[in-house]
């Protein structure tokens, strides 16, 4: 079983579409989505229509607040949300289409379990809005109650910031075990990272591959020139947003 792992789109169309290309190439048998499809980015509407051909996706924090209500995001956040819930209501002369997007989102599970395996958003513990970052391995308490809550491994995402986080409180950075780990006995956290807006320094889009017996860390290159210029085309979304995309910060 091969399955390819994307999380944290956040509409951006470019990365996604270089990440699917890649995907192609590896023979996976099957796409998931660890959520945040939306928010941030000028392509809501053809983010969520690609990923509804994935094979599972779970609800995350921006693609709720764009169901409900953006309360308790920052108003640079909150701004474009309500500019992404504008662009899934105009309906282009397919309302049918924009039907099926709403009900898609409004669908969408928090957890999935597939055996001794867990996909979250978040955390187990809070799989909508914990953050997991690699500073909490000096938080013992919190890494004991997750990993408590897991049977063998966790995929999430949620800060941007791929890794992996081990039983005995480290977290490893992808480039530390050259991208490929073994999957050993133990219990493992595993952070996905983002296709749309990465956060570690590295401005290319990141997702996962799963074996049975390894994950793999991979990175794409995608013209974030056109993204950034779309993001500086709509007054509702904060220029930072796309200027970010170039430092992958
Ligand atoms: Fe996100």
């Amino acid at each position: 079983m091969k399955r390819a792992i994307v999380s944290d789109i956040h509409a951006n169309l470019e990365a996604l579409e270089a990440v699917l290309d890649d995907i192609a190439k590896q023979g996976v048998d099957s796409v998931y989505c660890l959520g945040d499809i939306v928010g941030y980015g000028p392509n809501p509407r053809e983010c969520i229509d690609r990923v509804m051909g994935f094979n599972l996706s779970i609800l995350a924090n921006h693609d709720q607040r764009a169901l409900y209500d953006p309360e308790g995001f920052s108003s640079g956040a909150e701004r474009a949300i309500f500019w992404t819930r504008e662009q899934l209501e105009m309906s282009n002369g397919d309302p049918g289409k924009t039907a099926e997007r709403w009900r898609f989102l409004s669908e969408l599970p928090r957890t999935h379990r597939d055996g001794p395996l867990t996909f979250v958003h978040g955390s187990v513990r809070n799989p909508l809005s914990e953050y997991v970052f690699p500073e909490d391995v000096h938080n013992i308490r919190k890494l004991e109650r997750l990993f408590a809550l897991i049977e063998h491994v966790a995929f999430q995402g949620h800060t941007h910031v791929p890794g992996i986080f081990t039983e005995d409180g480290r977290f490893l950075y992808p480039a530390e075990f050259a991208g490929r780990y073994p999957l050993p006995r133990n219990k493992l956290m595993v952070n996905v990272g983002s296709v749309g807006q990465p956060r570690d320094g590295d401005p290319r889009a990141c997702y996962i591959i799963l074996t049975d017996d390894a994950i793999e860390f991979r990175r794409v290159p995608y013209p974030f020139d056109k993204t950034i210029e779309k993001i500086h085309g709509v007054p509702e979304l904060d220029p930072f947003l796309g200027d970010r995309l170039r430092e992958g910060r």
